[in-house]
C-alpha cells in the first residue's frame, strides 16, 4: 500500500472528553488513499518514535482524528492548535476492514476504540453499533453512530454491563453480515467468541506497542493460527485488521 509523509495543517481541535481529542488535519494524499481501519504515524515534537493513531474518518482533503491522552507522547500532541502544523506518515496498515465484501455490519467499539469505526460506519450501506465505556462521562462519539446501544459498566448510561447482550441481540435479528471490532483485548475476545457462535465473519482491529510503523522493526507481531499453520504478522504492515478467527488474543 502507498502511504505519504504530508506537513499537514491543524484545521480544529476540540476536546470529547477532559483527555480526549479531536482533531481535523488538512492531508489530501493521505485522506484520497485512506481505508477504513487504517492509522496514521505521527511525530509529536520532542520525541524519537512516532505515535500510532487511528484514521476516524475523512473528508476530501482532511482526516479526523481522536485521541485520548494516554502517556507524555498523546500528552503533547493534545497541546496542538489550530494552524500549527502536524508531520503525519499516512495511511498505514496493510487492510482495513472489509467495507468493500460487506454491505452491512455490526461495529463494536470499546472507549477509545470507538473512532475508527466511525470510517466504517461513513463506508456501509447499513450497520448498527455497540458501544462499551466505564461511565457516562467517558462516553464519545455515540450520536455519529446509526441504531446504536451504548452500554456503561456502572449503568451510568444505557445498557448496565459489557457489550455481550447488546451484541448478541443484533447477532440474532440475522440482519448483518460481518462483525468490525476495535477495542481491548477482553472484549474482543467476547466479540469473536459471540460472532463463531452465530456463524458471522469477524475482523478485529489488534493494538501493539509500534516502533517504525511501516513493517521494518518487528517490534509489533502478534499471532495468527490457520487450521494447524501459526503465523507472526506484523500489526503495523499486515493489519491492524485481522480475521478475529484467526487471530490469537493472549
Ligand atoms: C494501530 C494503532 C491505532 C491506534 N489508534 C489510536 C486512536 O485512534 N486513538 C488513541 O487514542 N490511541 C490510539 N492508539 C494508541 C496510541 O498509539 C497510544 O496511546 C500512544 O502511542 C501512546 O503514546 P504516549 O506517548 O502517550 O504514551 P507512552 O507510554 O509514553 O508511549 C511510549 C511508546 O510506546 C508506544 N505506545 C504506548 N502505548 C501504546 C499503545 N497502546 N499502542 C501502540 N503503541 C503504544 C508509543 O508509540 C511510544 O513509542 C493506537 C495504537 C495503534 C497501534
Ligand atoms: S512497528 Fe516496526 S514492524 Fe511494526
Amino acid at each position: 500500500m502507498e502511504f505519504f509523509q504530508e506537513f499537514c495543517a491543524v484545521i480544529s481541535h476540540s476536546n470529547l472528553t477532559e483527555t480526549i481529542h479531536d482533531i481535523w488535519v488538512h492531508s489530501p494524499k493521505a485522506a484520497a488513499a485512506a481505508l477504513p481501519g487504517q492509522f496514521v504515524n505521527i511525530k509529536v515534537k520532542g520525541f524519537f518514535l512516532r505515535r500510532p493513531i487511528s484514521i476516524c474518518e475523512v473528508s476530501s482533503d482532511a482526516l479526523r482524528l481522536v485521541f485520548e491522552e494516554r502517556g507524555e507522547g498523546t500528552k503533547a500532541l493534545g497541546g496542538i492548535m489550530p494552524g500549527d502544523g502536524l508531520d503525519v506518515l499516512g495511511p498505514l496498515g496493510n487492510r482495513g476492514f472489509s467495507t468493500d465484501k460487506y454491505e452491512s455490519a455490526i461495529l463494536v467499539g470499546g472507549g477509545i476504540g470507538t473512532p475508527p469505526l466511525k470510517f466504517c460506519r461513513n463506508s456501509l450501506n447499513k450497520s448498527a453499533a455497540v458501544l462499551g465505556f466505564r461511565n457516562e462521562a467517558q462516553v464519545i462519539m455515540a450520536g455519529e453512530f446509526a441504531n446504536v446501544q451504548v452500554c456503561t459498566d456502572d449503568g451510568s448510561r444505557g445498557h448496565h454491563g459489557n457489550i455481550k447482550k447488546p451484541l448478541e441481540k443484533f447477532l440474532k435479528t440475522g440482519s448483518y453480515e460481518a462483525v468490525f471490532a476495535c477495542g481491548p483485548k477482553p472484549m474482543l475476545r467476547a466479540v469473536v467468541a459471540l460472532a463463531e457462535k452465530y456463524n458471522v465473519p469477524v475482523e478485529i482491529s489488534l493494538e501493539e506497542r509500534m516502533a517504525c510503523g511501516v513493517g521494518a522493526c518487528l517490534g509489533c507481531t502478534c499471532k495468527t493460527v490457520v487450521g494447524n499453520t501459526a503465523s507472526y504478522p506484523r500489526v503495523c504492515k499486515d493489519g491492524p485488521v485481522f480475521d478475529g478467527k484467526a487471530a490469537v488474543l493472549c
